[in-house]
């Protein structure tokens, strides 16, 4: 079915003007739609099919951006904040009027992969519960990791809220006096892979997340720096 939008909503949306702005620039005549000058904001534009120009450059319009961001230590994953810098101050202006938000939280110390989109409906899919999107974080753990810590991550541990966990994939990459590892979960409690830890007497001194379902950090990224996803890219989030 075709989908209709404003013109003034769609060449806002896009970064051409705030919707007054857009208003003077259909007076002016600038705007065409289906090679026709539209003077009238409100009207009504099939985004698939018509051809919309701006200052007789084709416009080529997207409904939603996805993007990749390596999330810094001591950002907060919100769209707004009276106190603390926010994820979207990393951000250039020309992605902010799509309105794009994170999926899902990362806390203000961790770092890594963190996913901002528009789309709504695939941020719902992704958090969802009942869709189990496994995430895989690397920590760095304070005391001694054990194969009995992995036994209890495989089995589920109690929470300090009395919460059971889902089985999750424990891999020990360094154990020592700060123990290096991989953990994969298949759930997003609240401060969920510091609780497990404390839940077996350990505490994460450092967080980072490195996937979520088949989606991976892309390594070449900074911190704070971010790029759009491709399609594919974009799929591979809620793959398990
Ligand atoms: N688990 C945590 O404890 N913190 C995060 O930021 C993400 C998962």
């Amino acid at each position: 079915m075709a989908k209709k939008l404003r013109i003034d909503k769609i060449l806002s949306n896009l970064g051409y003007g705030s919707r007054a702005e857009i208003k003077i620039y259909c007076k002016k005549g600038i705007v065409k739609v289906n090679d026709k000058v539209i003077s009238n904001p409100g009207t009504q534009v099939d985004i698939d099919d018509d051809k919309i120009e701006f200052n007789n450059e084709v416009v080529r319009y997207r409904e939603f951006v996805y993007i990749m961001m390596n999330k810094p230590d001591g950002y907060l994953s919100a769209t707004f904040d009276k106190r603390d810098p926010i994820v979207l101050d990393l951000i250039d202006a020309s992605y902010l009027t799509f309105e794009p938000f994170p999926v899902g939280r990362l806390d203000k110390d961790t770092e890594g992969l963190l996913v901002l989109t528009n789309d709504g409906q695939l941020a719902h899919r992704v958090l969802s519960p009942k869709k189990h999107v496994p995430k895989t974080y690397y920590a760095k753990i304070d005391g001694i990791v054990t194969v009995e810590d992995v036994k209890a991550f495989e089995k589920g541990v109690t929470l300090d809220d009395g919460y059971e966990t889902m089985p999750s994939q424990l891999k020990i990459l360094e154990s020592g006096e700060i123990s290096e590892i991989e953990l994969t979960i298949h759930e997003g409690k609240f401060h969920q892979v510091k609780r497990m830890f404390e839940s077996v007497g350990k505490k994460v001194v450092y967080l980072k997340r490195l996937s979520m379902g088949k989606l991976k950090l892309d390594e070449t990224l900074d911190i704070g720096e971010y790029r759009e996803l491709t399609d594919e890219e974009v799929k591979l989030i809620e793959e398990r």
